[in-house]
């Protein structure tokens, strides 16, 4: 059936520009001072680019001749194209965490879009909280949207050797820690380990939501897997930027693409990548704006018979580069086809299966055929049990496999300063059978759910060579990190759940197979302990955290803010 066409007077922006009256002579008037004809935007669909470019952020350094390539498109297209900068949030920088800020962005997005004469988006993200933050903003608005991402940086180097982000940086200075390697060998992975525009690459938290999006429909096909520096990037931003155009004459909007199938094809994509535990938080955030229910159980239940087909760090030995030399997304897809719903829509105005039709992997080392998977299934796991009531969860495969089922005592810190201040202290009463706990690393208690959830190893088991140690958080971990670590606890301690009523000593027990997280400590004690509780002083007293802390929803429901959840309609401005 053939798609009806907008007309230009049926456009969102003709309210602005069309009309005549006093107010529309005022849009008018004011866009030529601006130096654009009438012939360039009158009665052409308005394309907002929502760019997050930033001189602090690293991963976003090429968005700035990207914005001049999606508007060529938008040009060439027909379109009036607007660039609107947005928060840029930076991984590496901002502090205590992008986490805290996620819902800020999105919160940005939704109401530069609604209250400027804007027909449809594009969305210019890539740096881990930044596209779940667009695209909640966008979804939440429900304009015409298309998703840009910034695509991975390069391949890292240190004499001769691949550095991966993040994964690197945690194993060399294990090393420098433990004395095997120097500061000058330190300095020179340094200088190595990020050397071109893009997001990390590996598969951390951008390149696993990059993908998550694409598959969900909101990117073109293959686009999340383009290197940041490789001129096809270019080539697909220009792309964009004529597709966008497009879009708002057919008016494809997010809400008919983001279906409950879109998203077990976003759950099922990342599970093969074995991607970042974070993604679980902001997918439920970005399922919770489209109305559509993703409970943790959901992520399970596809873990347990979804094949890890990426062979990329952390889990596994290759990283972005050769994720995209070996076929990228669409290759993985096609191998995973039987398992997807090839009939979702996607912002190309095909299916998903028209999308992917003729992908090929060029290198099976780096995406595995379904015959020689990784694993077969556990790219993540979520885990239940009298510590974590709401869920919690561990990624197996980047787990030491001899810990997956362990009981030991707790070794438990307060908070980030007090595991700061005594992990490294040779009198601490810790070994290899030791769990790990750190409390008050929350959506609430952190604040923000920072990336605390790889504990350190304490520097004197370092030094016996112990790498890997069972560790409990409510906290979150870098999708670029590794070990056994049980995150996202939920409640968190911070709010009274039971996390927060752990002591040293007390048995924790981890059975992964079991989906199992138990403290071994008497009911009769906890409810001693439970009554003894106190809630810790208030973070903030005012601005955007008391806001935050008023509002934030915990981690198995997103960390969205309550009022964000997909809902009443919000009214279109009043233009006078
Ligand atoms: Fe920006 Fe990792 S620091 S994506």
């Amino acid at each position: 059936m053939a798609t009806r066409r907008k007309k230009p007077e049926e456009l969102r922006s003709h309210r602005w520009y069309g009309a005549e009256d006093l107010r529309a002579f005022g849009h008018r008037s004011r866009t030529f001072q601006m130096g654009y004809g009438r012939e360039e935007f009158a009665g052409k669909p308005v394309i907002a680019i929502l760019n997050t470019w930033s001189d602090i952020n690293p991963c976003h350094t090429h968005f700035r001749q990207r914005v001049e390539e999606i508007k060529r498109g938008i040009w060439q297209a027909g379109g009036f194209p607007l660039e609107m900068p947005a928060i840029s949030l930076s991984e590496p920088f901002q502090k205590p965490t992008t986490m805290l800020y996620r819902n800020l962005l999105a919160m940005e997005a939704e109401e530069l879009l609604r209250s400027y004469p804007i027909d449809g988006c594009v969305l210019l993200g890539g740096c881990d909280k930044t596209l779940p933050a667009l695209v909640m903003g966008a979804t939440s608005m429900d304009l015409p949207t298309i998703v840009v991402p910034a695509g991975p940086m390069l391949r890292g180097n240190w004499q001769g050797k691949v550095l991966g982000s993040g994964s690197d940086s945690w194993k060399y200075w294990a090393e420098l820690r433990a004395g095997t390697i120097d500061e000058r060998d330190w300095q020179e992975i340094e200088e190595g380990i990020a050397r071109s525009p893009g997001t990390c690459m590996t598969m951390g938290t951008a390149s696993t939501m990059a993908a998550a999006v694409e598959a969900l429909g909101l990117a073109l096909p293959g686009a999340s897997s383009i290197p940041a520096a490789d001129s096809n990037h270019g080539r697909m931003a220009a792309a964009c930027g004529r597709r966008i155009v497009e879009l708002v004459w057919e008016d494809l909007r997010p809400a008919k693409l983001l279906t409950p199938s879109a998203f077990d094809n976003a759950l099922i994509t990342v599970l093969a990548l074995s991607g970042s535990t974070n993604s679980i938080v902001h997918l439920v955030a970005m399922a919770g704006r489209a109305g559509v229910d993703l409970p943790l159980a959901r992520f399970d239940a596809l873990a347990r018979r979804v094949p890890v087909l990426a062979d990329v760090r952390p889990a596994g030995r290759f990283l972005m580069e050769d994720f995209y030399y070996a076929g990228g997304l669409r290759a993985l897809l096609s191998e995973l086809s039987d398992l997807l719903d090839l009939e979702c829509q996607t912002v190309a105005g095909e299916t998903l299966g028209q999308g992917i039709a003729g992908a090929r992997i060029h290198n099976p080392k780096v995406i595995r055929p379904r015959a020689q998977a990784l694993a077969g299934g556990g790219g993540l796991a979520v885990l239940g049990g009298n510590l974590a009531p709401n869920g919690a969860v561990i990624k197996p495969l980047s787990a030491e496999p001899g810990l997956l089922q362990h009981r030991g005592p707790a070794v438990v810190f307060a908070d980030y300063n007090d595991m700061a201040a005594r992990i490294d202290d040779p009198e601490l009463p810790v070994d290899a059978d030791s769990v790990l706990v750190l409390q008050s690393a929350g959506p609430q208690g952190g604040p923000g759910m920072p990336e605390w959830g790889m504990l350190p190893i304490p520097q004197k088991l370092l030094r016996q060579g112990v790498r890997d140690m069972v560790r409990i958080s409510d906290a979150r971990m870098s999708g670029t990190s590794y070990g056994t670590c049980v995150l996202h606890v939920a409640p968190e301690s911070f709010v009274g759940g039971p996390l927060a009523l752990v002591r040293d000593g007390d048995e924790i027990e981890l059975d992964v197979a079991a989906r199992k997280l138990w403290l071994h400590v008497e009911e009769a004690e906890l409810a001693h302990r439970r009554a003894a509780w106190q809630p810790p002083p208030a973070h903030y007293g005012r601005g955007y955290g008391a806001l935050f802390a008023r509002h934030i929803t915990q981690a198995d429901k997103g960390c969205d803010f309550d009022f964000l959840h997909a809902g009443a309609a919000v009214p279109e401005p009043e233009i006078h």
